[in-house]
């Protein structure tokens, strides 16, 4: 054998090479593994930090609850409306609660309470609504949609989440707080 084939790797005898070549490769594997572990756990860290929750999760109803106050704080025969979450607690006169969508059932413009004629009225196609938000005049053809309403510790709580459809007004849609 002619020498310069006798030495492959920088002065290493043959039957050093292949043992140096699997362990540098057996770390790169170890190396790359490890990083592609860490990756996962980044991207699946982010996953879950960016998903929305699941509807009707602890989490998800935590954030669509809102305190609307006190039930003292609505009088019976009022209207009052809430921005931020779109709705509007109606008492009725008998003492009930309501939780009224503020969106037209229509084409969903947004419409606003008429103190002096006591309904809602769509500004879009003239559609109005009673105060329990039954239809009183067309093109729509539904009463406005509804929140669940809670009563804890005397305080109005709404559900903005769990935004329910109607045909009617039904009576068994009002909430009464608890009496004292
Ligand atoms: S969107 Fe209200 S009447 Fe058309």
């Amino acid at each position: 054998m002619k020498p310069s084939k006798i030495k492959t790797l920088k002065g290493k005898k043959p039957d050093e090479a292949p043992a140096e070549v699997s362990r540098r490769s057996f770390l790169s594997i170890l190396w790359s593994a490890l990083g592609l572990v860490a990756l996962m756990e980044f991207l699946w860290m982010t996953f879950s930090f960016l998903r929305p929750a699941k509807p009707g999760s602890a989490e998800n109803q935590a954030n669509t609850v809102i305190n609307a106050g006190a039930v003292v704080s609505f009088a019976p025969g009022t209207v009052t409306a809430f921005q931020s979450g779109e709705f509007y607690i109606v008492r009725l006169n008998d003492g009930g609660l309501l939780a009224l969508s503020c969106k037209c059932t229509h084409l969903g413009c947004t419409v606003p309470w008429i103190e002096k004629e006591k309904k809602f009225l769509c500004p879009c196609h003239a559609s109005a609504f009673d105060i329990t938000g039954n239809v009183i005049n067309s093109p729509a053809t539904r009463s406005l949609d509804i929140f669940p309403v809670i009563i804890e510790n005397n305080i109005v709580r709404v559900d903005t989440g769990k935004r329910i459809k109607r045909g009617n007004f039904d009576p068994k849609q009002v909430i009464y707080p608890p009496k004292v």
